[in-house]
């Protein structure tokens, strides 16, 4: 590896915010200055370096955030290749690139999920420019890497509002559909269902038949078991729901789906009408994004961003820093981009959930 010095780093936050954004910026700009560079911080993510708004960040500027939840640099999910100005979307690449080399940037170091990865990609792949990223998303649904930081804490959240909801559950003997979020990957709501002891917990990665959940009910309440919690993932869809979509037929044409209707409150009228028993729907929203970010993740955050460090007073640059074991590790961009890490079939987490006795929304039996 060619190794040269960098003497200049850009850095921003971008996609959806999650607690450990702050720790991360701190990793990175105590161990880049530390190193001799200067740091700039950009803000608003990609939308800030085409509008060429950005602050110098010293010690001081990074001291006292470990704990705070947030960024300090702001976020936006924007994108330099179609960013919206004035109503219209625009490819502003050129002046994104031309305003990283007026800061004379020697690197740009970008803490996101799936859709920063790709965007750091782009602007290295379309004009040069040196880039670096951190996996950063409560989906936990980056490539190549163990784990992304905001997970830890956004599994806490999630795992904190199921404990809740089963006390109320219990007095009420109701049904409660927990809706998490986690875009198109189960990883967010199987670990918080497992940890929080759900009944039933549906994840994308297994189109549920809601008659395997309502069976499952059904047999709970034969046992005496007069409550039920389900976690249900955002993205989770009825095997009906994914039939009809491969023979490319509108969800709106499945009698099952009511426009407008999340998908948690799908699976709960369809559970009352299908069972009686009663149900509610728990909606955690961006609740799960939001607070102070937990010592794991904090420790993580730290871990990632005095390794990138590491990396740009190397030179190594268009990696993103892998957690593998205990281990950061840089991986080439080209690995990363473009490819969403879904809940395999036989991980371990899904034969852990089937032999405590929860329902995954399908017919397998749990094992022992
Ligand atoms: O990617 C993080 C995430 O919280 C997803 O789990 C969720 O689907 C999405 O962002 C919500 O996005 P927004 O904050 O733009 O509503």
């Amino acid at each position: 590896m060619k190794k040269r010095k960098t003497r200049c780093v850009g850095i921003l936050t971008a996609g959806g915010d999650c607690p450990g954004l702050n720790a991360a910026i701190r990793g990175v700009t105590k161990a880049a200055l530390g190193c001799g560079m200067k740091v700039i911080g950009i803000q608003d993510g990609f939308r800030g370096l085409v509008e060429n708004r950005f602050l110098p960040l010293e010690d001081g500027d990074v001291s006292g955030i470990l704990t705070s939840g947030g960024t300090l640099l702001g976020t936006s999910r924007d994108k330099p290749h179609r960013m919206l100005l004035g109503g219209r979307r625009m490819d502003m690449t050129k002046v994104a690139l031309a305003n990283a080399d007026r800061l004379q940037l020697d690197c740009l170091v970008c803490l996101g999920g799936n859709g920063t990865q790709k965007n750091a990609l782009h602007l290295h792949q379309a004009g040069g420019l040196n880039v670096m990223t951190l996996p950063k998303t409560i989906d936990n649904d980056v490539a190549e890497t163990d784990i992304t930081f905001g997970f830890d804490t956004a599994m806490q959240i999630a795992t904190d509002a199921i404990d809740r909801l089963h006390t109320t559950a219990t007095s009420h003997h109701r049904v409660i559909v927990c809706e998490i979020m986690g875009h198109s990957a189960g990883w967010l709501t199987l670990g918080a269902g497992i940890a929080g002891g759900a009944d039933v917990i549906l994840i994308p990665e297994i189109p549920y038949d809601i008659r395997a959940v309502t069976e499952h009910l059904v047999a709970r309440r034969h046992h005496g078991k007069r409550f039920s919690i389900i976690a249900c993932a955002e993205g989770c869809r009825s095997l009906d729901e994914v039939r009809r979509d491969k023979q490319k037929r509108k969800a709106v044409a499945d009698p099952s789906v009511l426009v407008g209707e999340s998908t948690a409150s799908r699976v709960a009228r369809l559970i009352q009408q299908k069972t009686g028993f009663e149900a509610r729907v728990t909606s955690l929203g961006h609740v799960q994004r939001g607070g102070i970010p937990s010592a794991t993740d904090r420790l993580l955050c730290t871990r990632l961003g005095t390794k990138a460090g590491e990396l740009l007073r190397d030179g190594q640059y268009n990696v993103m820093v892998a957690v593998r074991g205990d281990d950061c590790q840089p991986v080439p961009l080209e690995k990363v981009a473009g490819i969403t890490r879904i809940v395999p079939p036989q991980h371990p987490w899904i034969r852990t959930a089937r032999q405590v006795g929860t329902c995954l929304g399908d017919h397998l039996p749990s094992c022992g």
